[in-house]
């Protein structure tokens, strides 16, 4: 059998279009695109843009210090405006746990939600405007198929499996990291969980982008040899039990179905354009992208980057649309284009239309708080173990 895809990644495409310039629209006109929605009330479905904007700043304004709109760096600017604090999936999470707002509007995804509600107190309420913002990479890992490799694995084995997540996973597969003396890490700090873990065992099962985690280990030097590829659809993961013994590190079969669009062809084609470029990607992208690219970096890496970068300097970007259209717009001194001609924002992260952040804010504001994300208490205690490990990493030196 064959990797089966979830509906996340099945529906990506349904949002790619010709023009570089994404403009939200009544939700009952987004509602052709072919995806799944959350339902929400029929008010919503035909309010104009302007005037769910004009509501949210009054919400806003009226909620004061019992709200905070947390936005990732891949929403739409229509979302990210509303925002008191922004970032990738590191900073995001580090913002959530300094929160003593009651409520926190996380414009994000779904696992992100998940990780602001573990970090935060049992008083704080973590909201996710669309519940069907999940993520296609996430939903690659299933907690059941990972609880089934890690007993095959471990069964097989007398070394040290230490289990890193990254985190775009569920609460429960942080869990299971929390559990099993692993830990949790970002695209800003995979290599420093990677030392980490090497530190207390000699292999490692890294979840679930196999993309993320085979930059990582090429870049501590780990070669093909000492790496192998799981896929939970096949026996022992489509490997010989002799090859998992041998390997240095397991990848989980799993990919973020954005970053996996760009191309080395894409690469070749803009360095024929603009012989003088810069090409700079994350590196869920995959490993022959990364090594033609000039930078590589997380989300962050790549706003700094591109930010500190010299006037008149030209940047061709490989990470989500809505991110690189407002980098064109924040450095005017610079030429900023996306590596891929067409544009395909994340399709879960634009599920959060304006109208579902108005949507979860009225409830605030009546007293009736909807799409509150509960992680339960015991994946809850179990997963902290391993963020706290993550967020503990920037003070351990290399
Ligand atoms: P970072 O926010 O860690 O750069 O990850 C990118 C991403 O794909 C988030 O879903
Ligand atoms: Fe998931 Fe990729 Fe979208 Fe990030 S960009 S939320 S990893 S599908």
């Amino acid at each position: 059998m064959t990797t089966m895809l979830p509906r996340t990644e099945l529906e990506q495409d349904a949002f790619c279009q010709e023009s570089s310039e994404l403009f939200s629209k009544p939700l009952i006109e987004e509602y052709e695109i072919d995806v799944q929605w959350q339902k929400i009330p029929q008010r919503y479905a035909r309010l104009d843009p302007k005037l769910i904007e004009e509501r949210i700043w009054q919400i806003k304004e009226q909620l004061g210090s019992k709200l905070t709109i947390l936005a990732h760096h891949y929403q739409r600017d229509e979302v990210f405006q509303f925002a008191d604090g922004t970032g990738d999936s590191y900073k995001l999470s580090k913002y959530a746990a300094q929160q003593t707002s009651e409520y926190i509007v996380f414009c994000g995804v779904h696992f992100m939600a998940e990780t602001a509600d573990i970090l935060t107190t049992d008083n704080q309420k973590v909201i996710l405007p669309n519940l069907l913002a999940g993520c296609s990479m996430a939903d690659m890992a299933d907690i059941s198929d990972v609880e089934d490799a890690w007993t095959d694995i471990t069964n097989l084995l007398d070394d040290t499996l230490i289990p890193i997540t990254y985190m775009n996973s569920t609460a429960a597969i942080k869990a299971l990291c929390g559990r099993n003396n692993g830990i949790v890490c970002t695209s800003s700090n995979a290599d420093k969980a990677f030392k980490w873990a090497f530190n207390r065992g000699n292999k490692i099962i890294f979840l679930p982008d196999q993309h993320l985690g085979r930059n990582t280990a090429y870049q501590l030097g780990i070669k093909d040899d000492d790496i192998i590829v799981w896929n939970p659809f096949k026996q022992l993961g489509g490997n010989t039990e002799q090859a998992v013994r041998n390997a240095k590190v397991i990848l989980w079969q799993g990919h973020c179905s954005v970053h996996t669009r760009f191309t080395v062809e894409q690469i070749n084609n803009t360095r024929n354009n603009y012989p003088t470029v810069n090409v700079i990607a994350h590196p869920e992208c995959t490993s022959d992208v990364v090594s033609a690219a000039d930078y590589v970096g997380s989300t962050e890496f790549i706003i700094n980057t591109i930010a500190n970068a010299e006037e008149g300097t030209i940047w061709a970007v490989g990470t989500e649309i809505s991110l690189v259209n407002r980098l064109a717009k924040t450095n005017p001194d610079k030429q900023v284009v996306c590596l891929d001609s067409i544009v395909c924002p994340c399709a879960t992260m634009y599920r959060i239309h304006p109208a579902y952040v108005l949507w979860t804010l009225e409830g605030i504001l009546f007293n009736n708080p909807v799409n509150v994300i509960n992680v339960s208490r015991e994946d809850k205690e179990a997963a902290k173990v391993a963020l706290d490990r993550m967020l503990s990493l920037e003070v351990i030196d290399d």
